[in-house]
């Protein structure tokens, strides 16, 4: 969700993320009682420990590894490109800027028909918009996480497999670099953006609005030099209205079917996102409370509704007045709401199949996921729950994930659910979330009413407050890194939150003291703030990228100082005091997030996300300034001029 507030997105676009839901009373870190300066000192001792467990010694000792021929001089190799200063970065922000080294093209605007000759091409015109029917065959609006699945070009759409990238099953000489499935989310547009109303006057108007939320599965071929869209058999739009299935504890429950029995359809505000080692796509729900409303002006949300924020108006979309589907008071579709809320799971070769809701990673406002393979084959997934005072959670799978495809079954199906616990001395805890414990147990009549009111169950097992988890990414070594955006509200500071409040935000790291076990370690990554006053400055950290060589890469999401747009940074992690380098600027009014490679790493894809807020009076992106055309969200695709390795 957009942190920026033009007076057209206040309308449809409330900041309630920045609020709390969470009545649960749990201590939040702003109570944890700390003495600020002793807890530096600690932190300074573990970041120095950092170097020695979280970072293997070769990171340190061979800097230019995985730099490839572009690798920059100087004593800092793995992240050499000389960083957009902040009068460069503030010259022309009517295009993306880039550092020198650097180079963009704009791939897929949304309006892009999904494959070439699909339908009519959306160009931005304010005075023709797409039917709904048209834009269920373009790319979608508000680009966010996404990956890239490389093909070779002996891949098979009927019982293929992915490429492994270059190198692998060459024939004619289409390889994963430069030949794949890119899954992309689009997270959001506002009604005036896309439809030209506030407010629909017409189901066709909120059809068109469905239209262009869910997911893209896009194929893209390098031609020459540019990357293009290509027809592919897989190629297809996700909606809000398309057929979604049900999997894991929460499936089969009474709680996810109204009594209409209308079959489950559709996915909604898809923010960020992780690749599974099998090869699929998983797309995360967020902010879907919002899209709900009710028509009974007596209506009134039940506990576990206000928890996820639902209210009589939600974002002002106002789907719910002509779709009965998000109408929170029509008793026939009762249970819609909770059939949104989970990650789902697509697979980006085969067009013809179903989207899973995966049930057992929980129903949160699910901002991202990133999976790590442990060294016994199960898998463990971190997940952020983006909302003032919300949470961190941890998936482990209960088999190795080979073993549970080769039973016939989906890792994602079967494995234990926690949350975290930050202590004061720079450990913490996984708390299950099963009827295991028994407050759980008290509280809850099945592990489905469980899953379905996930925040409800983390809350009472004593879960610790966050300020706004946002992006999960795990690091060369299996840190894990996360994205807390900022939390303008929080009153006093403590041993994990210095500052308070902390409008800027800040990063953490953490690392399970052993695979799968309920003991983790965790410190500070960086304080945003601490880099206000110098030439890298950055704030509200959201979308997060670590590469297997040490870099991290972070997009940002707020008003930036110093006339900056959002952009991303890049980060040497296996540096005792790592610092952000800016890589790229974005447009006016916009959000850098997302982020994929090809195999190579050599090219780099990045989403220019709401450009000018969507008013064509700020940003015309990614046209060129006529104060005309509307705004659209597109794909950046990074290069180095030189070919080497982005980032380096
Ligand atoms: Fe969709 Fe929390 O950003
Ligand atoms: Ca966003
Ligand atoms: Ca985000
Ligand atoms: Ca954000």
């Amino acid at each position: 969700m957009s942190e920026t507030k033009s007076p057209q997105r206040a309308v449809a676009f409330d900041d309630s993320e920045n609020y709390p839901s969470n009545r649960s009373g749990n201590r939040p870190f702003r109570d944890v009682l700390a003495a600020a300066a002793s807890r530096r000192a600690v932190l300074q001792g573990s970041l120095i420990g950092a170097a020695t467990t979280f970072l293997a010694p070769q990171a340190l000792g061979k800097p230019g590894q995985g730099a490839g021929k572009g690798a920059g001089k100087g004593k800092n190799a793995l992240v050499g490109f000389e960083p957009l200063s902040i009068a460069d970065a503030t010259v022309d922000q009517s295009m993306p800027t880039v550092a020198k080294e650097y180079e963009y093209q704009v791939l897929i605007p949304w309006g892009t028909p999904i494959e070439p000759g699909a339908t009519t091409e959306y160009d931005g015109d304010p005075n023709r918009r797409p039917t709904p029917a048209e834009a269920e065959l373009q790319i979608g609006i508000g680009h966010d996480g996404m990956h890239f699945f490389p093909m070779d070009d002996d891949y098979s759409p009927v019982g293929g497999k992915p490429g492994q990238g270059a190198g692998k099953g060459a024939g004619s000489g289409r390889l994963g670099n430069r030949y794949g499935m890119l899954c992309i989310n689009h997270e959001f547009g506002d009604n005036f953006q896309v439809t030209g109303k506030s407010f629909p006057e017409t189901l066709d108007d909120v059809r068109l609005s469905q239209a262009v939320h869910g997911v893209s599965v896009v194929a893209i071929e390098k031609k020459g030099w540019r990357w293009e869209v290509i027809a592919s058999p897989a190629s297809r739009r996700i909606t809000v209205n398309t057929p979604m299935a049900f999997s894991g504890p929460a499936a089969s429950s009474p709680l996810l079917q109204n009594p209409v029995g209308n079959v489950a359809l559709g996915t909604v505000n898809n923010c960020g996102s992780g690749p599974t080692p099998w090869g699929t796509y998983l797309t995360c729900e967020e902010n879907f409370n919002g899209y709900f409303g009710a028509t009974d002006a007596g209506w009134q949300p039940d506990e576990s509704q206000d928890r996820y924020g639902f209210t009589s108006g939600g974002f002002g979309y106002g789907w719910h007045l002509f779709d009965r589907r998000f109408d929170l008071s029509d008793p026939d579709y009762v249970n819609e709401a909770n059939r949104f809320g989970w990650i789902v799971e697509i697979d980006p070769m085969d067009g013809t199949q179903t989207p899973v809701k995966r049930t057992a990673l929980g129903r949160t406002k699910h901002e991202a996921i990133a999976i790590k393979e442990l060294r016994d084959g199960r898998i463990a997934a971190y997940m952020g729950d983006d909302q003032a005072d919300d949470y961190c959670y941890r998936y482990v799978s209960n088999k190795a994930w080979r073993q549970a495809i080769a039973d016939g079954e989906s890792p994602l199906d079967d494995g234990v659910l926690q949350v975290a616990k930050f202590n004061d001395d720079g450990t913490g805890d996984w708390l299950e979330l099963s009827m295991n414990v028994p407050a759980l147990a008290n509280r809850f009549a099945d592990m489905a009413e469980l899953l379905i009111n996930t925040r409800l169950a983390a809350d009472i097992v004593g879960a610790t407050p966050m300020d706004r988890p946002e992006w999960t990414t795990i690091g060369k070594e299996g840190e894990v890194y996360w994205t807390l955006t900022n939390n303008g509200g929080r009153q006093t500071p403590n041993a994990a939150n210095p500052q308070a409040p902390n409008p800027d935000g800040h990063i953490i790291r953490t690392k399970d003291l052993s695979d799968g076990g309920l003991s983790f370690e965790w410190e500070i990554f960086i304080l945003a703030s601490s880099t206000r006053g110098t030439e890298n400055v950055f704030t509200d950290p959201d979308a997060a990228y670590a590469d297997p060589f040490g870099r991290l890469f972070i997009g940002t999401d707020g008003g930036q100082p110093n006339g900056l747009q959002d952009q991303v940074v890049v980060f040497d992690t296996t540096e005792e005091n790592p610092q952000p380098k800016r890589l790229i600027m974005g447009v006016a009014g916009d959000e850098l997030t997302g982020w994929a490679y090809t195999p190579d790493f050599r090219t780099a894809f990045v989403n220019v996300q709401h450009p000018g807020d969507g008013n064509p009076a700020v940003s015309n992106f990614p046209r060129p300034r006529d104060n005309f055309s509307i705004p659209r969200d597109a794909t950046l695709v990074i290069t180095r001029r030189d070919g080497g390795v982005v980032g380096s």
